[in-house]
């Protein structure tokens, strides 16, 4: 079948509907953001795209620093709650009743409900239209120590990670590979000795 030509838009997915937590030193506050990702593995950069009448733009453009929880399906209904009301008029920590972590880095606090936090410090704040881009260092990646086997490995297939696709949110389904899969050489089970 043949696709349809739809005129140009946002339309990548899926993307993480990540729950940012900021703080101005008096209020913390959380945001649902979808526009954000990976850009620069050595040094480790990342960025979120905010609208500038966010409170949370107004926040991180005066601390500069941000901590991005990873989303999981348990807090899923929190995250779309922090992603409709705004934190001018209402505590978002208290009306989700997500717990506050002390991060080892910013001031700001982490999501304890999330499985992994990662601190991030703004290095330059990029206007682009609707959105402004704001890039960061990443400066930490904390990890619950319940998804850490005893090998040190992470098993991110237990963090119920959630996803963001054209207006709805997924729970990442089973594993279905792993990085360069399609080109290892398979394993004869009865190796002679
Ligand atoms: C799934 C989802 C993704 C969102 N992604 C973004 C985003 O990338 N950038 C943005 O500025 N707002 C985004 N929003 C909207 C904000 O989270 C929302 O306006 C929020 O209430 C702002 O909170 P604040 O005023 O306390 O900062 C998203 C909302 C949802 C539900």
């Amino acid at each position: 079948m043949a696709k349809v030509s739809w005129k140009a838009g946002a339309m990548l997915s899926p993307v993480p509907p990540v729950l940012v937590s900021c703080s101005d030193g008096e209020r913390d506050n959380l945001i649902t953001v979808g526009w954000t990702g990976i850009i620069c593995t050595e040094p480790a950069k990342t960025y979120i795209s905010l609208r500038p009448e966010r409170f949370s733009y107004e926040i991180i453009s005066k601390s500069r620093e941000f901590i991005i929880n990873l989303p999981s399906s348990h807090i899923i209904r929190s995250i779309d709650f922090c992603g409709v009301r705004s934190g001018r008029k209402l505590d978002k920590f208290k009306e989700c009743r997500l717990t506050k972590e002390k991060a080892t880095q910013v001031a700001c606090p982490a999501v304890a409900e999330s499985p992994i936090s990662i601190e991030c410090r703004v290095t330059d704040i990029i206007k682009l239209g609707t959105h402004d881009m704001f890039m960061a260092d990443i400066i930490a990646v904390n990890v619950d120590e319940r998804y850490i086997d005893e090998k040190g490995k992470l098993r991110i297939e237990q963090c119920s990670l959630a996803a963001y696709a054209h207006g709805s949110y997924f729970a990442l389904g089973k594993k279905i590979g792993s990085f360069g899969y399609s080109v290892k050489k398979k394993q004869t089970k009865n190796r002679k000795k």
